[in-house]
């Protein structure tokens, strides 16, 4: 996991606001068990045979970490003062990750820590390319869904991307996953490869993982 800088976030212009009082903001330390809890529940299938039963409490930690430093990724939908969804964003300028696995053995034993970075690195995008903000993570509490909120978030990295000077955005989604590629198609992601694994097959119970890519407006392919 890994963060976008700070100056990012701090330039952003005031929050977002819908119609229903859905607020899209930066993810601060105090956010971190609500987006530890919503990631390891919204994405369970990626979550729960790798990290397991206390997959919420692992994220947690991690996520606190990355919250805790000036820099990160991390961006929330708010309503009602509750965190209804949480998206990451990475480019390659982010400070590298460390001390994760660490964290993670604090939580859940070391045996299950080297099956879960193991297991999670067949799902890894590789380094990233100077021209392109990855999605890391996007969930939405099931009880917001089908609501816009992802297409707010989505949007909203979208513009935090073009202020960073990207002109693409990336990220993997399964075959399985209907809502997601539906979302992402509508916002103009088309795909751009794909990798059939049979590890994630047995993993994540789906066959395909698909890179999808979005050419942010006003910049053109090399
Ligand atoms: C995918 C997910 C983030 C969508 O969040 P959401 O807030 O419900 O999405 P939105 O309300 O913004 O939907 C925007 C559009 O996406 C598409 N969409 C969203 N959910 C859909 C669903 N269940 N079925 C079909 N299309 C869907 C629709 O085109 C929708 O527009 P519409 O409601 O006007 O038809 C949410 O279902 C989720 O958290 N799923 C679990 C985690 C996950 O899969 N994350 C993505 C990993 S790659």
């Amino acid at each position: 996991m890994t963060g976008i800088s700070s100056e990012h976030n701090a330039s952003t212009p005031a929050a977002r606001r819908d119609p229903l009082g859905t607020q899209i903001r930066p993810a601060h330390y105090a956010d971190a068990p609500a987006v530890g809890a919503l990631l390891a529940s919204a994405l369970a299938p990626k979550y729960r045979p790798t990290l397991g039963r206390r997959a919420a409490e692992a994220l947690t930690r991690i996520i606190g970490h990355e919250l805790r430093a000036s820099a990160h990724g991390y961006w929330v939908a708010e309503r009602d003062a509750q965190v209804i969804g949480a998206a990451h964003l990475a480019t390659v300028e982010d400070p590298p990750a460390v001390g994760v696995a660490r964290r993670l053995a604090q939580v859940v034993g070391w045996t299950r820590t080297l099956w879960a970075l193991a297991a999670l690195s067949i799902l890894s995008h590789g380094p990233l390319a100077e021209d392109e903000a990855y999605i890391g993570e996007l969930a939405v509490a099931s009880a917001a869904r089908r609501q816009g909120v992802a297409l707010m978030l989505m949007r909203h990295l979208d513009a935090q991307a073009a202020a960073l000077g990207k002109s693409r955005v990336t990220l993997w989604v399964t075959d399985d996953n209907d809502a997601a590629r539906a979302l992402y198609v509508g916002l103009g992601f088309t795909e751009h490869s794909d990798r059939r694994w049979r590890l994630g097959r047995l993993i994540f119970k789906s066959r395909r993982a698909i890179l999808m890519e979005k050419r942010l407006p006003g910049t053109v392919a090399p």
